[in-house]
């Protein structure tokens, strides 16, 4: 397998944590490298559903060390909240955890400004999911931020904390009429969070960088999805960080050519959560049938996902733009008793012109209408299905009919949220 990165081609949620959970079975190390506490990642196995944020998926797989590195926003009470409740449901958490004393930590600053910049943005919001991402990645990226390690120097950290204060109180109370923050319970909470991680935070760097030297297999589970990403993603509805390939060297440290492969995972149809552009958006009874057939609600929020069919075009664009190797197409099941699927294989511009490219902003891809082909559904159920012989001839069409218009092999076809629904396509490995 050697190094491996398991990215979303889509909107989110689109299954990375199954497939992740999949491929850990040989992983040495499973790495998260971008996002935050907004990932809901959910694993099924022997009747099991476990939900995770933060602590990578392959923490489901004792053998596989898991690594949080510097490309995450920490949330110090949700990353122990995690590794309580996976410790009381019998997981084991201790040295196979390392946290990057790189990474950002997401202070309460981050939540509140994520919060009040929604509240006041009405009906123009954004639909972020009030986790403090945007804020915490800002602040990175503005030299605010405070990370993992600075919380073990507690002059340091008390002087970050002030100035952090000071300028925020600015904003959250001048700005948006809010209550202060003040210094001391901030700065006592925060001392009792690093002392709590201490055990899981280490150089996630070079245990990285020595790892991909020994050649060991790393598995790098994305978060969100290439249509999420901060620059290639429908901007600004998007998230505050590279959730595509190239997440993976800057939010690591390892080197880009380290990549080996790249696995895009990907709905049958699509989905998104919160506001922006969604060409394919299906709001009458078919989204609906998407909808409750797929349960569709979102892991981290419980918020209904917008539903809506296949889009190629923007599939075309995920997997050239992240090199994507393969593909695991998930949720076939849920297409079952659907007389016809669409495949969306271009937009029409406002002028009658065929698109076959993404366009760059947000305004235009919400004008674009979407070209769709309409291909025979299938009645039977293919959860059960493990082998490509299993599976329906109309199935199977749809599946070559994908394939060739997202320009990537389907290695892996999911029929059901558990470990063993999986189908594994000809010649796949
Ligand atoms: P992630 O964020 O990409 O890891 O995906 P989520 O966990 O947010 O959402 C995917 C949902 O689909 C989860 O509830 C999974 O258990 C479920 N799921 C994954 N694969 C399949 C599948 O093939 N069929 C069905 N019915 N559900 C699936
Ligand atoms: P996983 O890893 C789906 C969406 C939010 C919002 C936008 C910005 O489970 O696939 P943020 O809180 O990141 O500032 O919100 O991004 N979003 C996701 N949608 N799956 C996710 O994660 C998401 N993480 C963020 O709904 O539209
Ligand atoms: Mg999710």
């Amino acid at each position: 397998m050697a190094t491996t990165c398991v990215l979303g081609a889509q909107w989110g949620d689109e299954g990375k944590a199954r497939v992740v959970d999949l491929l850990a079975d040989t992983a040495d190390i499973v790495v998260r490298y971008q996002g935050g506490g907004n990932a809901g990642h959910t694993v099924v196995f022997e009747g099991q559903t476990y939900r995770l944020h933060l602590i990578p998926s392959g923490i489901l797989r004792p053998h596989a060390t898991c690594v949080v590195a510097h490309g995450v926003v920490v949330d110090c009470g949700t990353l122990l909240g995690e590794v309580d409740e996976l410790r009381k449901r019998g997981v084991e958490v201790g040295a196979n955890l390392v946290i990057s004393d790189r990474a950002h930590v997401v202070m309460p600053w981050h939540k509140r400004l994520d919060v009040k910049r929604e509240e006041m943005a009405g009906s123009r919001a954004h639909g972020t999911t009030g986790r403090g991402i945007g804020p915490c990645y800002a602040d990175k990226v503005s030299y605010r931020g405070i990370r993992v390690g600075d919380l073990y120097d507690e002059e340091w950290f008390a002087e970050r904390l002030r100035m952090n204060i000071e300028e925020k109180n600015r904003l959250l109370v001048d700005a948006y009429g809010g209550e202060p923050l003040e210094f001391e319970p901030i700065r006592d909470e925060y001392m009792r969070y690093a002392e709590l991680i201490k055990p899981f935070v280490g150089d996630a760097v070079t245990l990285l960088l020595d790892a991909v030297d020994a050649g060991k297999n790393i598995l790098f589970e994305g978060a969100q999805g290439v249509l999420l990403d901060v620059d290639l993603g429908s901007y600004p509805y998007v998230t505050g960080s590279n959730s595509c390939a190239l997440g993976v060297p800057s939010g690591t440290g390892v080197p880009p050519r380290s990549l080996d492969r790249v696995i895009g995972v990907a709905k049958v149809y699509m989905t998104r959560v919160g506001t922006g552009p969604f060409p394919t958006e299906d709001e009458g009874e078919g989204g609906q049938r998407l909808r409750d057939a797929g349960h569709e609600y979102g892991t981290t929020t419980g918020r209904p996902r917008r539903c809506g069919w296949f889009d190629a075009v923007a599939m075309r664009y995920s997997v050239r733009s992240n090199g994507i190797d393969e593909v695991v197409l998930v949720k076939l099941d849920v297409l079952r008793g659907f007389p016809t699927i669409k495949v969306c294989t271009a937009y029409e511009s406002p002028d009658g012109q065929r698109l076959d490219r993404m366009p760059a902003t947000a305004s235009e891809l919400n004008r674009v209408v979407p070209v769709y082909e309409e291909l025979p559904g299938f009645e039977e159920d293919v959860t059960g299905a493990r082998v490509p012989a299993d599976l329906p001839q109309n199935a199977l069409d749809l599946l070559a009919f994908i394939e060739q218009q997202m320009g990537a092999p389907i290695s892996q076809v999911s029929v059901g949220p558990s470990r063993e629904q999986i189908v594994r396509m000809n010649g796949a490995s």
